[in-house]
Parts: C-alpha cells; structure tokens; sequence
C-alpha cells in the first residue's frame, strides 16, 4: 500500500505471497550458483544492475526480500546486507574513503568501528579524528576540505550522549563530506537518518531486528545517490549474509514493533526504579527528562530501546563481583536486542579520546528484556543486596 504506516509496512514489506503458491513468508533461497540457460544470458547477467540474481554473494531473493522492507521502513532507496553490523560499519568506512581523506568519527562510537578505523582506515592513509558527541553545528570548526566521512551514532551505545544529526549532516554536506550513522538503538521504527540528511543509516540487525540472539545480521540503508558506491563497496568486499540469517531478520521485523514497546516500557521502570536507589548516583537513559540529551531526543526520535546505563558510587571490585555473581534472570554478557534482559560493567573511559570519561564509580549497561519487569526488579534488588553485603 502506497503510504503505509510504518507497522503496515513491518508487516507486509518484502513478501509477496502469491508470487509464492500462497504461502505468507518468502522461501529461503540458499545459493551459490546461479544457473544461465545460455551463454547470451550468461553475458548479460554481466552487465545486469546489482538486484539481479547472478552469484548468491551479490545477493538471492531472500536478501532482497529483507533489503526492501529495511528501506521502506527508513525511506531509503535500497539497502545492501551485511554478515553483521560489524560488517556494515568497515563496508561504510571502505566505501566513501580513499589515502589522503579525513574523517571524523564521534567519540562515543561502539568500540570495534574505532578500532577499525584506527588499525584500517589508518593503515591505506586515511586521518581518523574522533570528536565531541556533543558537539552539533560546531562540527564546522573540524571540517576540513578532505574531510570525506562524519560517522555518527547516537544515542552512544555505552553512555547514550544523544547528537544533533540535522546539525552535523547540514555542516558535513558544506565541505562534501557523506555522512553515516549508526542507528542501531533507535532501531528503523524510532529514528530515520535519511530523512534527515545523513547518506547512510546502518544497523547491528544482530540487535533488535533478529531480536532474538540468534543471528548475526547487518544492513545499510542508502539514499539513492550513494546506493552504488555502497553496493560496489559490498560487492568488492565480499559483504553478504547467510540466507537463514537473512531470513531471521526478515521475520524478526514483524513482531518489532510490539517487543520494541514492552523493552521501552520496561527500560523506563527499571531505569526509573534505578535512579531511586542509594547505590546509583545517576541513571542515562535519552528517553528520561534529566537526561542531557533528551530535548534532542524529544526532537527527533520516536520511542526509546530497552538499552541504558546506571553509574554507581564506587565500591570494591569484591562488591561489585558479588552484585554481578547471582543474577537469577539478568544475563551477564555483550550485545542486547534479544528477548532476555542483560547486565554489563562497561568502561567508556578507556577508548575515549576525544572527551573524558572520568568518574570513578561502575558504569553498569542493562538490557530489559521481555520478562515482566517486576521479576526484573527482584532480580536487582537482591543484587543490590549482595553488594550491600559484601561492602
Ligand atoms: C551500537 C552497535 N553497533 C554495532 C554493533 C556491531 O554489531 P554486530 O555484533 O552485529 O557486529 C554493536 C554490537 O554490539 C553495537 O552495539
């Protein structure tokens, strides 16, 4: 339907059952080869644009499937599939940049895409320089005539600092500068980048979309003029995904609108439970009003993740073992995105460069999952107590 609302179009983009003997979901097309009836056809399939099947790596009708509702959802005008989000991420830094560029890269980027650009980028001549995530229009002042990339990503996935897109895309397009966010947070329901300015919106579709920690799974969603220099990118690379990955993010994306409300309700309780407790000396969460961010967030996004911070007052490491060691429900380990709430210490200040992270108590990330927060609470509470007990 022309104009659909965005959970119309979760439910009913990329399918197409009666091209498909009536069944609701597309077939899962595992391939390689792509089999020509002749050697005419052979030849064309090499002149053919990228949406053609010819070799599984440039892409199958699974991926396709999943490529088109992913820019419909974000307004884009194709998208391209990658193994992860990892994986979209160095294709985006390939893509736009060549020896000699400048790019400038937010300080609170997830820590793989710095190290990437630092031990990568760096490595075929390209200057790196991270800045203030707080910075907006006065990116201006970093632009240089080679500057060939912003990357943004916000709110960060450790210390959520929410950034004033509009502002950096419309300083970036001044100096000719291709922007690209990361917007795995705001996921493709809550935030949509290309329609404000940026060229590229990519996604750890390990995350929400797959949304069930199953997969690994990334996509990048591109506007029309930067779609083939993406594409190529991928192309030459060798971006591509499993078709059964595929396949979960395509599913996942029908039921992420009503996971996506139970983990922002979630989030918002735990986080409004946290920020009550004695042991937490703030919570940081865009969504909350004393948030630094949040008029940003107001302004610009839709909804909120189950994905948020607390910053505890210093304790003893042995303390902090014995609140993390015992969690019934909360499990202890990286990602988020998936049905199950997860607890992480995470330390920003070591990667950071542009700014500083300095505070001296536990920064600890949670994921609210979708099990009934007051069980969640519970879970907490005799954390906290163990901590107490331990001090
Ligand atoms: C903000 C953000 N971007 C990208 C990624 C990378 O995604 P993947 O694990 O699918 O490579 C992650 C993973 O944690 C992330 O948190």
């Amino acid at each position: 339907m022309k104009d659909a609302k965005p959970d119309t179009v979760l439910a009913h983009a990329g399918r197409n059952p009666l091209a498909n003997h009536g069944i609701v979901n597309p077939p899962v097309y595992h391939a390689s080869t792509v089999i020509y009836p002749n050697l005419e056809a052979l030849e064309a399939s090499d002149r053919a644009p990228f949406d053609t099947v010819n070799y599984g790596r440039i892409g199958t009708p699974t991926s396709f499937a999943f490529e088109e509702a992913v820019a419909e959802l974000e307004g884009g005008y194709r998208a391209v599939t990658a193994a992860s989000g990892l994986a979209a991420i160095s294709t985006a830094l390939m893509a736009f940049t060549r020896t000699g560029d400048h790019v400038l890269i937010t300080d609170s980027a997830y820590g793989p895409t710095r190290r990437f650009a630092n031990e990568t980028l760096t490595r075929y001549g390209v200057t790196v320089e991270y800045f203030d995530p707080a910075i907006g229009a006065g990116i201006a002042a970093l632009l240089r005539p080679n500057t060939a990339l912003v990357f943004v990503e916000s709110p960060g996935s450790l210390t959520f600092e929410m950034q004033d897109i509009p502002a950096i895309a419309a300083a970036a397009k001044t100096v000719g500068a291709r922007v690209v966010m990361d917007n795995t947070w705001a996921t493709p329901l809550f935030y949509q980048p290309l329609r404000h300015g940026v060229d590229v919106s990519l996604h750890a579709a390990t995350k929400y979309i797959v949304g069930h920690s199953d997969a690994m799974l990334g996509v990048l969603v591109c506007t029309e003029e930067v779609y083939a220099t993406v594409k190529k990118a991928a192309v030459s690379l060798g971006t591509c995904a499993g078709p059964d990955d595929v396949y979960l993010g395509l599913r996942g994306l029908r039921t992420m609108r009503v996971r996506l409300k139970q983990h922002q309700e979630s989030g918002l309780l735990l986080a409004d439970w946290l920020s009550r407790r004695p042991e937490v000396v703030r919570v940081i969460h865009p969504a909350r009003p004393d948030h630094p961010g949040h008029d940003l967030w107001k302004r610009d996004f839709t909804g909120a993740c189950g994905l948020f911070s607390a910053l505890l007052h210093p304790v003893p490491k042995a303390a902090l073992s014995a609140m993390f060691d015992g969690f019934e429900l909360f499990g202890i380990g990286y990602s988020w995105g998936g049905f199950e709430s997860l607890i992480l210490p995470v330390r920003p200040g070591a990667i950071r460069t542009a700014t500083r992270w300095d505070e001296p108590g536990p920064l600890v990330r949670l994921h609210a999952g979708l099990e009934d927060p007051d069980d969640l609470i519970r879970d907490l509470e005799r954390a906290f107590a163990r901590l107490a007990a331990a001090l």
